[in-house]
């Protein structure tokens, strides 16, 4: 019995014992982790293995992927991993399928680049770990562009994606002098105020962005230019609600856009769609906080704007500023049409539905009503519901004098006060359209049938 017993403590002392021994070796790694952190010795020999193994299907040894830290990339969220990316990216540009892997349990830091094509179609930059840009406008080099962060240029066939997080450090530049909200009267004080976007698309085609996490963007986080064939699924985006001019998704000059199973919260517009956009399909995106959906803003200083089949759907937005908003800017030509709008939830939203043809920064002179705008067409509104923020009316269709926003169609749009009483019913100026159900609140304003005087609609086409 005694022996038994005096085994048994031998045992448990053992245990005990390589318990203790290991708790010191994590600490112990864990004190080494940060030591280097301070001590910064980017030396290139540094090859530390990844503590956890990577997926099999993508392991480094693969031919085809380079991973950053086999060309000198430290990771410890301080040493500029600039070069080693380049070097990275020119590697996996040349092969077929190349991927660029930043791999996870490290900080890469990297200041702004152009990562340009064309490459060998299937490149993939695969983002498992964190990649941050410099903090603040005082940590960028001098030389950096200030506008934008992470350039992907003339790309055909490219996917970005990981399980990591983007982290664009915007903190500082939300706060300069000349951001909007930092002046009491609402007047910009004057200075450079350019901010980067974060991550930007340019003239490039087939591209997928998927599964990452990409927050705190000093401006735009991710925007498309001149792009076609365009994939977004599954990403999560993030600035808080008093951060200015991060716009979450936008698009301008692109065409044939998926944005799917996405979660959006910021401080300006969730999506916004540009001049030039068409074929847009937006399926299983929240949104909230945020300025909402945006399809705009068109034909500022008389220009030309066309934007067409857009649909937005299955679509939450909460704690917003809009819903879903078409903004034109007095003056412009062309057209905005084709837009469906289908099972939307609003939740304590203000101007939950709205038209503004009115678009204008400054209250000044330069907003003066013009004998052109452009002209809003075939736009449906579908099981729209939830609840709106009373401070302003729900439902808002402000469409030019001159040029009448037409072919307007609701059904089943039902929207409620999420707390108090509606002080102003909806509003409708030159709007006209069916209403296929009662709308709620009731809208009255709007107008049956077509608009009497028929507008030369020759300089409002597009092709
Ligand atoms: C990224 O895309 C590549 C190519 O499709 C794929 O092999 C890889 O598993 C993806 N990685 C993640 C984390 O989704
Ligand atoms: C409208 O866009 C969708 C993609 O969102 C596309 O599948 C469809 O073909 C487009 N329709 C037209 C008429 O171009
Ligand atoms: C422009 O026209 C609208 C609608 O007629 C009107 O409410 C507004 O006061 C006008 N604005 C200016 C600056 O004339
Ligand atoms: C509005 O819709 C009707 C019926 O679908 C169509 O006949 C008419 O051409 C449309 N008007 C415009 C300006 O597109």
């Amino acid at each position: 019995m005694s022996v038994i017993h005096g085994v048994f403590i031998l045992w448990i002392t053992m245990i005990l014992l390589v318990l203790v021994h290991n708790l010191e070796t994590v600490e112990g790694r864990h004190h080494s982790h940060k030591k280097g952190k301070k001590n910064q010795h980017p030396s290139p020999s540094y090859n530390a293995p990844p503590t956890v193994p990577s997926d099999p299907g993508n392991s480094p040894s693969d031919c085809n992927v380079f991973d950053v830290r086999s060309f000198g990339a430290a990771g410890d969220g301080c040493s500029d991993d600039t070069g080693a990316f380049r070097e990275a990216w020119r590697a996996a540009c040349e092969v077929e399928s190349g991927v660029v892997l930043a791999p996870q349990d490290y900080i890469f830091m990297i200041t702004s680049t152009i990562f340009s094509g064309p490459c060998k179609p299937g490149l993939v930059f695969q983002v498992d770990g964190t990649l941050m840009a410099p903090d603040g406008p005082e940590n960028r080099p001098e030389e950096d562009k200030r506008n934008q962060w992470l350039v992907f240029y003339k790309l055909d066939h490219m996917i970005l994606n990981g399980t990591g997080i983007i982290q664009g450090n915007g903190e500082q530049w939300w706060d300069l002098p000349c951001k909007p909200h930092r002046s009491p009267e609402g007047e910009p004080v004057s200075g450079p105020c350019d901010s980067p976007a974060m991550i930007r698309f340019f003239m490039s085609s087939n591209l997928v962005v998927a599964g990452l996490k990409i927050q705190n963007s000093p401006q735009f986080h991710v925007k498309f230019d001149g792009c076609e064939g365009v994939l977004i699924n599954e990403v999560s985006l993030y600035s808080p609600k008093l951060s200015p001019n991060t716009d979450g998704i936008h698009l301008g000059n692109t065409r044939d856009v998926g944005i799917y199973n996405t979660i959006i919260s910021n401080g300006d517009d969730c999506i916004s769609i540009g001049p030039g956009c068409s074929n847009v399909e937006i399926d299983g995106v929240t949104c909230g906080p945020s300025h909402g959906i945006s399809i705009g803003s068109l034909g500022v200083h008389n220009s030309q704007a066309c934007v067409s089949n857009i649909t937005v759907m299955n679509t939450k937005i909460r704690e917003s500023d809009n819903g879903i908003r078409i903004k034109t800017w007095q003056g412009g030509t062309g057209s905005v049409t084709g837009l469906r709008f289908e099972k939307i939830e609003m939740e304590n939203v203000r101007n939950c539905i709205i038209i503004d043809q009115y678009y204008c920064l400054s209250k000044g002179q330069g907003c003066l009503n013009q004998t052109s705008g452009v002209h809003v067409n075939d736009v449906s509104y579908r099981n729209i519901k939830g609840t709106y923020d009373v401070r302003t009316p729900p439902i808002h269709f402000a469409c030019s004098d001159t040029v009448a926003c037409t072919n307007i169609t609701m059904s089943d749009v039902e929207l409620m006060p999420h707390e108090g009483h509606l002080l102003d019913d909806p509003f409708c100026w030159n709007a006209y359209g069916v209403q296929e159900t009662m709308t709620i609140p009731p809208l009255d304003c709007l107008r049956q049938g077509q608009p009497d005087t028929l507008i030369e609609l020759s300089q409002y086409e597009c092709n």
